[in-house]
């Protein structure tokens, strides 16, 4: 397959950038690295690793990430300012295949309330800012921001004079989630009959997620020719999210009788991207979601289980093999040995390093110990958790607890902060809320908990809880996940996962270009 052959789709990854835009997603250098690299694997055409002006903590990761790189393009996001495209340069020169992404908002209403520019005035910004980013760099994509609700002649003059500036990639995204698939269905169509040098470049999408409708408003651009989808891995994004990668291209594969257009993409190694992203988001999947919800391949009416015993494809339009689910279920056991365990996990796609693989098989020894089955969902619990905890600067060590209706609730902590292992003992309403409040007198700070959520990563009483926290401080949000058979751990887990990645949230200088 190449990637001139008419039907073929790029896919164009922004979890890093607008999915790290999510509320709460804040990711360090070594995630994004660890995100990108994943990304790589699954087959991701282009890999929009940042925003290179607005922090130095993007930039960063961006250059990292454009070093280690070599099959995907590395892509940064710049307004139309030459420091911002310097900027992006800057940052993607080490990678192998590298992108600008450049763009300015062409709405009426972006135009006069947010840029204060004229159509003029954006008009020659489109032209000077891609031929100087042209001048760093082969491969520019532009994006009109807002611009499905662009009056359409002023877009078909703004989308002829970026191609003809040089820009290889047009990009037009309907920012605000606003557009209906019908509409953006012709809105593509339009540009292809009216802009006289559309075929110099490839048409590409951008759907947010705000009316649910971003995949099928891809879908639908697709089908009337856009040959590059922006998306996100589980849909995150700002606000409702955007499109969601895992869907955009299961649908093509599933439905190419009626979509006849291929993706690069290795599909089996979806799920493991997904739960990568969401362990390092602390985004939790919700079980109903499609492809990669935990109930997504499960059947739970004794019709349908019926069914899919003698046939499975009378209730499953895909096999859950084809996204990289593996059909085993009851995997090991407390008698498994190192190899086994290493064995399994790559099994699942898992290749952790062997100190993260040392202390990954003592947690599950250590579970196996008060678990008598241990199935896939325990391990990718599992070693989600280990992946959160492997830079953390406060570390959970040991928890007791008082509870019950006699009160008063006790909770005797340990924590490790920056290597020196501290104890504390506090009441509060709660074994819970004691808890949390021996973390805040180990560590003081005033954050201010958002969102405090129970899901049992399997069935039974001795399932382990995964608990997501969500934490907020001066207008940042981060979530923490942390999972054990033990409820209260899982929950003090997750808080100081969440404390670890606002002390990273901290670190990042204020994202300047993100509020122009
Ligand atoms: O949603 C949007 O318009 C964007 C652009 C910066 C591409 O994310
Ligand atoms: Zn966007």
């Amino acid at each position: 397959m190449t990637t001139n052959d008419s039907n073929r789709v790029l896919i164009f990854d922004t979890t890093l950038r607008d999915g790290e835009q999510s509320p709460g997603a804040a990711m360090n250098l070594d995630e994004k690295i660890r995100i990108a690299e994943a990304l790589e694997e699954l087959g991701v055409d282009v890999i929009e690793a940042g925003f290179a002006i607005s922090s130095r903590g993007d930039f960063d990761a961006i250059h990292a990430i454009a070093k280690r790189i070599k099959n995907s393009t590395v892509c940064s996001l710049s307004r139309s300012a030459r420091a911002d495209i310097d900027a992006a340069a800057e940052a993607i020169k080490p990678a192998k295949r590298r992108r600008i992404h450049t763009f300015i908002a062409t709405s009426p209403l972006h135009m006069k309330v947010k840029l204060r520019m004229t159509p003029d005035e954006v008009y020659d910004a489109v032209i000077d800012s891609v031929s100087y980013a042209r001048k760093l760099c082969d491969d520019v994509e532009w994006s009109c921001e807002d611009g499905t609700r662009t009056d359409r002649d002023f877009l078909c003059r703004v989308v002829e004079a970026a191609i003809k500036a040089g820009a290889g990639t047009v990009n037009v995204p309907d920012t605000v989630g606003y557009t209906i698939p019908s509409e953006y269905f012709d809105l593509i169509t339009m540009l292809k009959n009216r802009v006289p040098n559309i075929d110099k470049a490839r048409l590409s999408t951008h759907c947010h997620n705000d009316l649910g409708l971003a995949v099928a408003n891809s879908l639908a651009a697709v089908a009337a020719g856009a040959r590059q989808v922006e998306c996100t891995i589980n849909g995150i994004g700002e606000r409702a999210g955007n499109a969601a990668l895992e869907e955009i291209v299961m649908a093509l594969r599933t439905r190419r009788d009626a979509m006849p257009y291929r993706t690069g993409i290795n599909t089996e190694n979806i799920t493991k991207t997904s739960r990568l992203v969401a362990a390092i988001t602390g985004m939790a999947v919700q079980n109903n979601k499609a492809i990669v919800g935990a109930n997504a391949f499960a059947h739970e009416s004794g019709i349908h289980q019926d069914g899919v015993l003698k046939n499975a494809a009378t209730y499953e339009i895909m096999t859950p093999e084809s996204v990289g689910l593996s059909q085993s279920k009851i995997v090991l056991g407390k008698l498994s040995g190192k190899h086994a365990f290493r064995t399994k996990l790559e099994e699942l796609g898992y290749d952790l390093g062997d100190n993260a693989l040392k202390d990954a098989f003592r947690r599950f020894k250590d579970l196996a110990d008060k678990k008598r089955d241990i199935f896939d969902e325990d391990l990718l619990a599992l070693v989600d958790d280990e992946i959160q905890t492997e830079n953390e600067r406060i570390r959970f060590v040991a928890l007791e607890v008082v509870c019950g209706s006699r009160g008063p609730q006790k909770a005797d902590l340990e924590l490790s902060i920056d290597g020196v292992v501290k104890r504390t003992t506090a009441t509060g309403d709660g074994p819970v809320d004691a808890a949390f409040n021996a973390i805040k007198a180990l560590y003081p700070h005033v954050a201010r908990l958002k969102l405090f959520q129970v899901n049992a990563v399997t069935e039974g009483t001795d399932a382990q809880a995964e608990v997501t926290v969500r934490l907020e401080e001066d207008g940042r949000t981060v979530n923490g996940q942390g999972a054990d058979t033990d409820t209260l751990v899982a929950a003090t887990r997750a808080y100081v996962n969440a404390l670890n990645r606002l002390l990273v949230k901290r670190e990042k200088k204020a994202p300047e270009a993100l509020r122009a």
